[in-house]
């Protein structure tokens, strides 16, 4: 697909506490779905929309995603030739076609500060970013690459969207917006994990954004929010205020694998469509 945007930030520093203890030692982004870790299914998403400058803002004890994406020689060695190779055809397919490149977040302040971090791999062009705990499979086509169209459109800050619940809004970001028709909105405000008698709609903001590259002078300037946090949410509404946010109804479904029950659900319908299928 012909796209206008190379770049795809995956912030994977969390420390993941949803998860402890299996997120003790490992990234939550490793933990696999059926027998492929979550970050390799954000990675294919991000290349289906034409992404394929992959960039990392690791943390400490996370190597295992730099390792995910490398070649494993003794492994490889020891079953080329047997049928066991074509387990490994999809990864490799990935390290042929991506670039890779890794940063660190030093100290876990927010997401909007991972964000910040990524900004010299980035330089001045807009960019994906993928939160690869939040699994997602979009009808036909994958959610980042019916984003990716909808910026070749409107050339402004675009955020995944999805009914939650009432009660749930606490555990998102939540937009205001005026409805443009087809599931797009134009984000009139936002606000990060308001309580449900707050939260100004039931859109939440799920783990997929179109940035542009303004949003690293904001972040720069914006002072820490909910919990302490530098949230990529107070920095949005920065741009929503000069009318430069859309949020999109993506068309497809959403698992948060950052949470037990999510993991669950996903490993469940990845089961009956991938395995139970190719049977
Ligand atoms: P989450 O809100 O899911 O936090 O972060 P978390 O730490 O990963 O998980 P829990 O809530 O403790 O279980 C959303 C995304 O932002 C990244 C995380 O890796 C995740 O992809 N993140 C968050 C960072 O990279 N750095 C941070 O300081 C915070």
């Amino acid at each position: 697909m012909e796209s206008v945007i190379r770049k795809c930030v995956f912030p994977v520093a969390g420390y993941g506490t949803r998860f402890l203890p299996a997120t003790k030692a490992m990234a939550k982004e490793i933990l696999p779905i059926l027998d492929k870790p979550l970050v390799q299914y954000g990675v294919e998403e991000a290349l289906e929309a034409g992404m394929s400058d992959i960039g990392f803002v690791t943390g400490r004890g996370k190597r295992a995603i730099e390792d995910h994406f490398d070649i494993n020689y003794e492994l490889e060695d020891q079953i080329a030739g047997t049928g066991k190779e074509a387990a490994l055809a999809g990864i490799r397919e990935l390290i042929e076609r991506c670039t890779f490149s890794y940063t660190r977040q030093i100290v876990m302040r927010g997401l909007g500060d991972a964000i910040l971090k990524a900004r010299t791999l980035v330089g001045d062009q807009p960019f994906g970013v993928v939160l690869a705990d939040d699994l997602c499979f979009g009808n036909g086509t994958g959610v980042l690459a019916q984003m990716a169209r909808l910026y070749a459109e409107h050339r402004v800050s675009i955020v995944a969207i999805e009914e939650v619940p009432r009660e749930d809004t606490s555990s998102y970001g939540v937009i205001a917006g005026e409805p443009l028709g087809n599931g797009l909105y134009r984000v009139t405000d936002m606000v990060e994990k308001p309580r449900p008698e707050e939260a100004p709609s039931n859109l939440a903001i799920i783990g997929r954004y179109i940035l542009t590259p303004d949003i690293f002078g904001i972040l720069e300037h914006t002072p820490p929010g909910r919990n302490g946090e530098l949230q990529i949410t107070d920095a949005l509404r920065e741009q929503a205020r000069q009318g430069r946010v859309l949020a999109y109804r993506f068309d497809g479904l959403r698992f948060d694998c950052g949470s037990v029950p999510g993991y669950v659900a996903a490993t469940n319908y990845c089961f009956e469509r991938f395995h139970r299928a190719a049977r």
